[in-house]
């Protein structure tokens, strides 16, 4: 039942093959999807390669930069994809940063320029691509985005992407009362701990990987690709009924009180 055949989906995140973007990506195409991704350019292009043989086996039609700090490149990728594609079924935002002195120690520390830096990609940039992603989304389009426990309650060393995370989670609110009036969703999946390339920054992400093996339901964390399937499922027409959410993909760690 679950089809996204037909379905133009972009999809932002993808570093390398741990990232849960590439669980997402191999999940839409294994569910019809037409797939476009784009990668944070650097100099030496050496994220464009890593993420050009990551995406290899699902062949992408389209492969673009895009820094989100970096308004040309957000409107080049949107008028690349109206251009080659016309309209947009999905939009897949799978992307944050913070300096490692966001990610450990006081709070009360994080300085202006880190503070700015991180919620400007990790928080702004949501509704900012929606702006350019709303005019060519068809009726009945879904977004995403991914968030964590920890803009919900305090997780140690979090700090900082606590906070962005927070900002995150209450721009899907209000971005699904903006887009709902045309028909497009917008929900996010919360997911468990996983080891990724930015997971890594953050201080004693092993033990809170090994909290929750632990501690939650599953006794174990989550995979790429566990979130990859609920992320095809809210942007299939099966939950044509569900915006705003935040969908908790997390091995049942968050129900627990001790
Ligand atoms: N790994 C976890 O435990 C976990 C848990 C819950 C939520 N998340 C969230 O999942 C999302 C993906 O992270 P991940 O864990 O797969 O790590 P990842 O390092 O694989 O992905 C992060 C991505 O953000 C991109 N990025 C950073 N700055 C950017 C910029 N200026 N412009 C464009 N892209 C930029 C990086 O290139 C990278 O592809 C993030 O929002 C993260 O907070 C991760």
């Amino acid at each position: 039942m679950l089809d996204l055949s037909g379905k133009n989906a972009l999809i932002t995140g993808i570093a390398n093959n741990r990232s849960i973007a590439w669980g997402i990506a191999q999940q839409l195409h294994k569910a019809g999807a037409n797939i476009c991704v784009t990668y944070l350019p650097d100099e030496k292009g050496r994220f464009e390669k890593k993420v050009r043989d990551v995406v290899k086996p699902i062949s992408p039609t389209i492969i673009l930069p895009c820094d989100v700090q970096d308004e040309l490149q957000i409107q080049e990728t949107f008028n690349h994809i109206s251009n080659n594609l016309g309209k947009l079924d999905i939009l897949i935002h799978c992307l944050a940063f913070s300096d490692k002195e966001g990610l450990e120690g006081d709070y009360s520390n994080i300085s202006r320029e880190v503070f700015n830096q991180s919620l400007d990609i990790s928080t702004f940039s949501l509704g900012n691509m929606v702006k350019y992603a709303k005019p060519i989304m068809n009726e009945g389009g879904s977004i995403l985005t991914l968030t964590y426990v920890g803009g919900v309650k305090v997780i140690p060393n979090y700090n900082l992407m606590g906070i962005a995370k927070a900002g995150l989670e209450m721009s899907v609110r209000y971005l699904a009362n903006e887009l709902g009036p045309d028909n497009i969703r917008i929900n996010a999946i919360s997911a468990g701990p996983m080891r990724t390339l930015a997971s890594s920054a953050v201080g004693g992400i092993l033990d809170m990987i090994n909290h929750v093996e632990k501690v939650a339901p599953l006794k174990r964390t989550v995979t790429q690709l566990e979130v990859g399937n609920t992320a095809a499922f809210l942007c299939s027409d099966l939950a044509s009924g569900i915006t705003g959410q935040i969908v908790y993909v997390d091995a049942g760690y968050t129900i627990m009180g001790m």
